[in-house]
């Protein structure tokens, strides 16, 4: 399809091109509006702006449809692992045996911490939150990697890929690790990704903790549905770094920075407060949903709901029936997860929810598993983190990729104080 947009301003009429994506989406194409007018957009939080095209994530909210690199992400939850979902978003296609092999080891040689790096966690005081720790210490990595500020060619950016997806994992257990007051764990080499960082996290040195089965698919599901979500605060914030020529891990430093805040990588920390607040309150489940329901209520049942998903949130499908059969398996007496089972029931039966379409996102179901694994609240945007360095990385490659792209440099409309004169210390 072919067509303009034309726009009056001023008596004059501008034409500007349609442009169509690969699932025929229409974006009116505005590069050169400030240019030919004068004038500029204004879109505040950018809710009706494309700042950029990418070939990574394709989400349809309607129809509940999330793809990476046009494969279903049920497809992905049913036959890939985490590492292997990472790959395919970073490079665009699924690894042949070989890319596989040679990633894995990549992956095993950079897990490991260089030591001096390792001791940049003694400057830390043992309550510094998680995501504090990390942003710094993926920041710190580059300075023992004198090459990443030069990424030359595919194997040199896939090495840096494969130490940054490694290493991000051994710092997060070791976060952990230190704000518990534990010595830090090695991995190990004969564990896959997700059994080795829940070796990292749960291991003490004289008592090994083994992942069952369940356990790590249920890691390997909550990493996959986490790895991208095309244009999102903290992937937008990546390539708006990455866009100044910053190398690879000051981006996604940047990028653990925008994912740190409640309203985007905390949604699942709210979902396990809002439960212990239902326990301690003694209510029961019934009495708090009405207070939800109750006309000028600002209270919302944490967990419910999406901004694009408006029919179902397919992440959540996958990871209903995941944490169903990991509770199934481990034989848990959580208050909590009950608490979680009755409101999800209410909620699904009660009319006010049905009729705003209103249903179990990820964060619900991704809270209560990190619950019932025993990781930490502190710790569970830090796990999102890890889940989406692989489409921080993809993101950072678009651009790096790209020989025509540019600095993003947005304008503004400027509403402050007109021209004044400065006043004298004495006189003010
Ligand atoms: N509980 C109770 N009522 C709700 C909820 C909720 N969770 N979400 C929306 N509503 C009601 C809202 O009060 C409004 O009712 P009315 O029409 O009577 O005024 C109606 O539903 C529409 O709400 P909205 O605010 O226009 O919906 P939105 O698309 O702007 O908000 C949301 C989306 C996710 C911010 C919201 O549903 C919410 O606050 N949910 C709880 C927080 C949460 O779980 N966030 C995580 C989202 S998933 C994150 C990700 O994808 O990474």
């Amino acid at each position: 399809m072919s067509h303009t947009c034309r726009i009056e301003l001023d008596g004059k009429s501008y034409d500007f091109p349609v442009v169509e994506g690969t699932e025929n989406e229409l974006a009116i194409d505005v590069s050169a509006l400030r240019d030919r007018t004068g004038y500029i957009t204004l879109d505040d939080g950018y809710g009706n702006t494309g700042s950029c095209k990418s070939a990574i994530t394709y989400i349809d909210g309607d129809q509940g449809i999330l793809r990476y690199r046009g494969i279903p992400i049920e497809q992905l939850a049913a036959n890939s692992s985490f590492v292997e979902t990472a790959w395919l978003v970073i490079w665009g296609r699924l690894p042949t045996p070989a890319d596989r092999e040679r990633f894995r080891e990549l992956l095993t040689e950079n897990q490991m911490m260089h030591e001096s790096l390792r001791s940049h966690f003694e400057g830390f005081p043992p309550n510094a939150h998680p995501m504090a720790i990390l942003s710094a210490m993926i920041n710190a990595m580059s300075c023992y990697e004198p090459g990443i500020m030069e990424i030359e060619d595919d194997t040199i950016l896939e090495r840096a890929a494969a130490r940054l997806i490694s290493k991000v994992r051994t710092i997060a257990a070791a976060s952990y690790k230190m704000s518990v007051g534990q010595p830090l764990i090695y991995p190990r080499t004969d564990y896959k990704y997700c059994e080795n960082f829940l070796h990292m996290m749960f291991s003490i040195p004289y008592s090994d903790y083994e992942p069952t089965p369940e356990v790590a698919r249920a890691l390997n599901l909550f990493l996959i549905l986490h790895a991208d979500h095309e244009q999102n605060c903290s992937t937008s914030t990546v390539r708006m770094v990455a866009s100044s020529g910053a190398n690879m891990y000051a981006s996604c430093a940047a990028g653990v920075c925008a994912l740190w805040g409640p309203l985007h990588g905390g949604a699942n920390v709210a979902v396990v407060e809002m439960l212990e607040f239902i326990r301690q309150s003694g209510m029961n489940v019934a009495e708090y949903v009405s207070r939800v329901k109750a006309k000028d209520s600002k209270l919302r049942l944490m967990g419910f709901g999406h901004r694009v998903y408006k029919n179902f949130d397919p992440r959540s499908k996958i990871l209903k029936e995941a944490s169903d059969q990991m509770l199934a398996g481990m034989n848990i007496n959580d208050p909590l997860l009950d608490i979680a089972r009755q409101l999800e029931e209410v909620a699904l039966q009660d009319p006010y929810f049905i009729e705003r379409k209103l249903y179990p996102n990820v964060d619900f179901y991704s809270g209560i598993i990190l619950r019932a694994m025993g990781i930490p609240l502190n710790m569970f945007t830090v796990m999102f983190a890890m889940g989406r360095v692989p489409g921080w990385i993809a993101n950072w490659k678009e651009i790096h990729d790209d020989p025509k792209s540019r600095i993003y440099r947005p304008r503004q409309l400027y509403v402050g104080s007109t021209l004044r004169d400065f006043v004298p210390r004495n006189l003010r």
